[in-house]
């Protein structure tokens, strides 16, 4: 045999070594001397984990094995990798059992990953309850992150947010769970800000504060299939505080509400500017919502704002097919700002009744224009002709 012969060979071999383990190495945790004891701090041994991972050219696998509790402090995952990379997390992570930071801070964050997958049945326990008096620190964190695939883990108990999408574009989060008490405060389940092209769907949502959270800068969000409650709802901002405001085509379908204090709710301050506009809040079930259907243009939670003149110009506004019962009487609230008003609002096949109540539930409508189509219970005045 002639060396190029045999080094054909030796290469022939070599390629069939690596097709038969499907090109994709699995760098395990507990390979980088995790202790998954679920009480010594295993930070160290994720983020070697990582480094290896990240550095592997083959669409690696970075493992977090099941039936194993690793105790983690603040990690960074710090992107870009050299290829798509999935993290199997099957294991559960918790948080440490005290205060670990005195900064606003991720516990985990992904920074600039491309073609992330997060995917399997480990939970991870944020131990929030400590913190439910001070606020800023998160569970879950992806900045720049595109082509971001979160599948299946559960997140419980943040100390704030559960999981943070910022400035990421082209998002799956699917079949994800999240619960905390619902009296847990500024608990969201997801938040998406700053983004482009995220679909939530399949996802169970049990917190203290919005289920999602949809901030500026945002465009294409969609959230189907997903339950919500106990909770503040699915919220649209709030926007218009400190920034100009830009959020546009938003769709929520095919999700049930049950015992939230909004359904589906816009909200923005007095006078801000920007805009916020084509939505589409179709196939929704309320059960025992307080507020089902709200647009809230004078956004106020402390109560002691002024009136000013502007606000952030909300109009596209379609709300089709939604049906159930509100806990407080007034089942829609569209109101809007005396100098911006709300254009384009159309409700179609809504029927809303005050739960426990032989009183017919309402609606409270201020600076609101648009149609209606078909039945919508309770009735609504639009602003049109004033
Ligand atoms: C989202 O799209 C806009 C243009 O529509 C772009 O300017 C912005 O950078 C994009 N954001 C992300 C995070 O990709
Ligand atoms: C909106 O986002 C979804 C999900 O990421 C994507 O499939 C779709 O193409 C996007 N639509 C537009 C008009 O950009
Ligand atoms: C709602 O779900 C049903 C069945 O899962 C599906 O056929 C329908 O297209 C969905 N509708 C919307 C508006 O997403
Ligand atoms: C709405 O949700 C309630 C409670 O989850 C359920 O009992 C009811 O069947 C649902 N209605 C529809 C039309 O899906």
């Amino acid at each position: 045999m002639t060396a190029v012969k045999r080094a054909f060979i030796l290469l022939l071999i070599a390629l069939a070594i690596r097709s038969a383990q499907g090109h994709q190495q699995i760098y395990s945790v507990v390979d980088f001397h995790a202790a998954a004891d679920g009480k010594t701090d295993d930070a160290q041994a994720f983020l070697a984990t990582w480094q290896a991972a990240c550095s592997d050219p083959s669409r690696p696998v970075m493992l977090v094995p099941g039936r194993r509790t690793f105790l983690l402090s603040q990690v960074t995952f710090q992107g870009p990798c050299k290829s798509p990379i999935t993290i199997r997390l099957d294991g559960n992570i918790v948080a440490p059992n005290g205060i670990w930071t005195t900064k606003p801070a991720d516990l985990l964050a992904f920074h600039a990953v491309n073609g992330l997958t997060v995917d399997g049945n480990g939970e991870i326990d944020g131990r929030g309850a400590i913190w439910w008096d001070c606020y800023n620190k998160r569970l879950l964190g992806f900045s720049l992150c595109n082509d971001l695939t979160v599948r299946r883990i559960h997140l419980k108990d943040s100390a704030e947010k559960h999981m943070t999408l910022f400035q990421c574009s082209q998002v799956i989060v699917d079949s994800v769970s999240i619960t905390s008490p619902a009296d847990s405060p500024n608990t969201d389940g997801i938040t998406v800000a700053w983004s482009n092209n995220t679909y939530i769907s399949s996802c169970s949502i049990q917190t203290g504060d919005d289920c999602v959270s949809i901030l500026s800068y945002t465009k294409n969000v969609t959230v189907t299939q997903s339950t919500c409650g106990p909770g503040h709802g699915i919220s649209v901002g709030s926007l218009g505080r400190f920034e100009t405001a830009k959020v546009e085509q938003v769709t929520v379908s095919n999700c049930t509400f049950v015992g939230t204090m909004t359904g589906v709710r816009i909200k923005s301050w007095q006078g801000g500017k920007g805009y916020a506009k084509g939505f589409l809040f179709e196939s929704l079930n309320m059960t025992d919502v307080q507020n089902p259907i709200v647009i809230d243009q004078f956004y106020c939670p402390q109560r002691n704002c002024h009136t000013e003149p502007g606000g952030v110009a909300i109009s596209d506004a379609k709300f089709i097919d939604i049906q159930g019962t509100s806990s407080e009487q007034e089942a829609i609230q569209l109101m809007c700002s005396q100098s911006v008003h709300c254009h384009g609002i159309y409700l179609s096949n809504v029927k809303l009744t005050w739960a426990k109540h032989t009183a017919p539930a309402n609606a409270a409508i201020l600076n609101a224009h648009g149609t209606t189509e078909g039945l919508v219970v309770p009735g609504i005045q639009f602003s049109n002709n004033l």
